[in-house]
């Protein structure tokens, strides 16, 4: 048996079966080949600060570790291609130290680059989507390398192809970015007003996240644990009328994204603990670990937070994170 603690952030202790690392592509597809790793049970883990396993893994943990990163560019754009085992992070200080400029904004995400499509990760003004060109896949079926374009992924709100029509059916291995050589900083959010140099701005950036999400390595989590929920314009109104402070951010011009850590908090529920899984004080939307937490307690604090913002605001809050079981991810809905 293999300790799940050190493979995710959330550090919940527990076991998978067993566990194979790959240092590329070709190694992985030549296994898969002969050893049909991919008609048994399994999950696919990059560094494991979006999933979090909540009781012991009857199944095999595959990971691609492969780092290899490669730029090319014309008049208009740099472009980088960059291997699915790369921490994310360090791409960003990278692309900084060679003076290429445009992922400053998505400092200090955890994860590695391979996981950064499937989220559509985003954090202050910009998105994945912004700056992707493509993303190349292994097939599990077919065991061919299929290369998708940026529109052809389906980016939206913390979603793309692979949580839909091409879910648990790829393993990600290459991403494409394509960064504009005439850069325009992007500093709408508060915190980055004024600034226009790209390496202030990651400064800045790092600076803002470190104040509020709390290290994994100290206190462990997954980043935001919920999905900001989007409402309607009707929805929207008849809740203002109800709560004169609730938060509304403009998606489209009839939708609306409410900060899901404005309503858990509104909920009285900023601090609260079951056992040793609790809500971060300083941050409502982020859960921890905070000594030997237990799969239980993370589900139990789970339901009463969905509870109680669905009694209070009639609104269904969607995880953001993965929580896998003892054979494979968890259907929240119908636990
Ligand atoms: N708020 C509260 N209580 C809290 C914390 C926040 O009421 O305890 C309210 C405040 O009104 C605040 C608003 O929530 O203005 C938004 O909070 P924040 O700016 O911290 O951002 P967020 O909506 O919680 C999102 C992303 C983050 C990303 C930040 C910054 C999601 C689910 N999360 O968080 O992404 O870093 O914006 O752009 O969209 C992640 O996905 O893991 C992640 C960290």
């Amino acid at each position: 048996m293999i300790s799940l603690a050190p493979l995710h952030s959330f550090a919940l202790n527990y076991q998978a079966a067993d566990i194979l690392t790959f240092d590329s592509v070709e190694d992985l597809r030549e296994v898969a080949k002969h050893l049909d790793i991919f008609n048994k049970p399994h999950i696919i883990l990059g560094s494991g600060t979006n999933t979090i396993f909540s009781s012991d893994y009857n199944g095999c943990v595959i990971k691609l570790e492969s780092h290899g990163l490669s730029t090319h560019q014309d008049d208009e754009y740099f472009y980088l291609t960059v291997e699915a085992g790369y921490e994310w992070h360090q791409l960003v200080k990278w692309t900084l130290a060679n003076g290429i400029f445009g992922l400053e904004n998505l400092a200090l995400i955890p994860g590695t680059v391979g996981a950064a499509p499937i989220q559509n990760i985003g954090a202050y003004g910009i998105e994945f989507s912004d700056i992707c060109d493509y993303v190349e896949y292994l097939d599990k079926h077919s065991l061919e390398i299929v290369r998708l374009n940026c529109d052809e992924l389906h980016l939206g709100y913390r979603d793309s192809i692979f949580k839909q029509q091409l879910m648990n059916k790829t393993v990600i291995c290459k991403v494409g970015l394509k960064l504009k050589k005439q850069w325009q900083p992007i500093t709408s959010y508060s915190g980055l007003s004024g600034l226009n140099n790209a390496n202030q701005i990651f400064d800045a950036v790092v600076a803002l996240r470190q104040s509020k999400l709390p290290n994994h390595i100290k206190m462990p989590n997954a980043g935001s644990f919920f999905k900001n929920p989007v409402i309607d314009k009707v929805k929207a109104k008849s809740l203002r009328l109800v709560h004169h402070e609730l938060p509304l951010y403009a998606v489209t011009a009839k939708q609306f994204k409410i900060p899901a850590a404005w309503l858990i908090e509104q909920c009285g529920l900023k601090g609260r603990t079951i056992g040793d899984i609790a809500i971060y004080q300083h941050h409502a939307l982020i859960l921890t670990n905070t000594k030997s937490g237990t799969g239980a307690q993370l589900l139990d604090l789970v339901e009463l937070i969905r509870n109680s913002v669905l009694k209070h605001f009639d609104i269904r809050l969607e995880p953001e994170v993965k929580i896998i079981g003892q054979s494979g991810e968890l259907d929240m809905d119908t636990l």
